[in-house]
């Protein structure tokens, strides 16, 4: 740590040079920053991060939706120096230590019904992985070894390894890696800003039925839905989407996945998404705000049901990953979740989403507002060419809207957030859990003269 903040202090550019040099970011256009410099963050705090330059910025994404408690919890990071001291690692596989079995107990307390085996991993896509693997071979034990295929929706974003990549509904992210593993099916997602005409609202869960239909209810094994769909810019479900989501994987011995890898812990409101809108999932995969990324860690929860066949016998989940359970991330994982009970973060979402949304909706007066949507500190905009019609942007212009203006520009004026364009344009706020009135207020007077300035470049009429 030192000798970081000693190059960034004595030698500027440093960093800049190593970094072009030697690192492969992730999902980026690395030519981007041929002619300008790369974002170099090093220190946070609060819902505040500083880049190499000193530079203040609002983390109106949480770090991509992970650090809920905010920045700079020495309290949190102690614990993962104690317990390191104590035990620095032990693997889960065959052994169990005192905090992966402390943590699972924790999370099966919190998660809704019958939610009370967890099996940790390192990260989201090794959740979901998790979760496809144990439907696939829960049917295979339980005999009904046809039971392979998973149903997705469109545009949604299920995480990167090639099994959650079969989920992953975004054309563009899979077409560079077919032939992606068999068997995932797609689903019209839940935005019912651009329903298409003659499609219901009620139709949405009705078409997990007719999928089911199409593939053969003997073929499919599960059904993955998040909450509130990321990608595409936080699509909220419908008024009795997943209750009619449940009956049908009832009618269908189909396993319900919540994907919650954003929406769990705190993030709409409530520990899990699924209990925000009152159903009972099989499985929840979970990641990024359980230790509110102070380490890396994941965990696929699953129900008494599917566990059963597993505690019988010689049979076994014939699956794992070296790190997962770590027990410096578990430590941590714990900490986080202390925190957030001991100082209300979830109450603190509660009582402030109001507010957020107020701010969010009071911006609906610029006519590149077409939609405001999300729940708790999950939200999205989007932008359009015409309020009236919903016309939206080419890809062209989205192009040079999202990546010519609106990127460079939050960031230069102090915001981080998301501008994306996996669905038609959007940006994403999400800001830590601990964020409040001041945070929004500021995030409006940032964003308000942005998004005039990029109506006036876009036309917008
Ligand atoms: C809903 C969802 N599932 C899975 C993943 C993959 O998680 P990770 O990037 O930790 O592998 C993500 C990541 O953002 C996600 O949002």
């Amino acid at each position: 740590m030192a000798s970081t903040e000693h190059a960034v202090e004595t030698q500027p550019g440093v960093l800049q040079e190593l970094a072009r040099r030697h690192l492969w970011m992730h999902f980026t256009r690395m030519s981007a920053y041929a002619d300008h410099e790369i974002p170099i963050i090093v220190r946070g705090e609060g819902c505040y991060v500083y880049d190499e330059h000193g530079k203040r910025y609002l983390d109106g994404l949480s770090s991509l939706f992970c650090v809920n408690i905010g920045h700079g919890r020495a309290d949190i990071v102690q614990a993962g120096a104690d317990q390191a001291a104590e035990l620095g690692f032990f693997t889960n596989w065959s052994y169990a230590h005192p905090r992966a079995i402390e943590l699972a107990a924790r999370i099966a307390s919190l998660a809704p019904g019958d939610l009370n085996r967890v099996f940790f991993t390192s990260g989201g896509s090794e959740a979901v992985e998790s979760a496809l693997k144990l439907a696939r071979q829960y049917f295979k034990v339980t005999g009904k070894p046809n039971k392979t295929k998973l149903i997705a929706r469109e545009v949604a974003y299920h995480g990167t390894s090639l099994g959650a990549l079969s989920a992953t509904g975004i054309t563009a992210l899979r077409e560079p890696f077919e032939p992606l593993v068999p068997g995932g099916c797609h689903v019209p997602n839940t935005n019912t800003y651009r329903l298409p005409t003659g499609v219901t609202e009620e139709w949405l869960a009705e078409s997990i039925a007719e999928k089911i239909e199409f593939e053969g209810p003997d073929t499919v094994a599960a059904v993955i839905l998040e909450p509130v769909q990321n990608a595409g810019g936080c699509f909220t479900p419908p008024e009795g989407y997943f209750q009619r989501v449940r009956e049908i994987c009832d009618q269908y011995d189909v396993l319900l996945i919540s994907d919650e890898v954003i929406c769990a812990w705190g993030r709409l409101g409530e520990w899990f998404g699924a209990q925000r809108y009152g159903y009972q999932p099989d499985i929840i995969t979970t990641a990024k705000g359980l230790t509110s990324a102070y380490a890396p860690m994941g965990a696929m929860i699953a129900s008494d049901r599917l566990a059963e066949p597993f505690l019988q016998g010689t049979n076994s989940f014939t699956h794992g990953f070296t790190f997962a359970g770590h027990p410096v991330c578990a430590a941590i994982a714990l900490a986080n979740l202390d925190a957030f009970e001991r100082e209300g973060v979830i109450e603190n979402v509660r009582s402030n989403e109001p507010v957020f949304r107020e701010m969010l909706d009071s911006l609906r007066d610029l006519p590149i507002v077409g939609d405001v949507r999300g729940a708790g500190y999950f939200h999205a905009i989007e932008l359009v060419k015409n309020q009236q019609t919903k016309e939206s942007f080419s890809d062209e212009e989205s192009e040079t809207l999202l990546r010519g203006f609106l990127s460079g520009e939050l960031y230069r004026r102090g915001l981080i957030c998301r501008a994306d364009d996996r669905g038609d344009p959007v940006i994403q706020l999400s800001p830590p859990l601990i964020a409040g009135p001041e945070q929004f207020e500021e995030i409006e007077q940032i964003l308000r003269p942005i998004l005039i300035e990029a109506g006036e470049r876009m036309l917008v009429a």
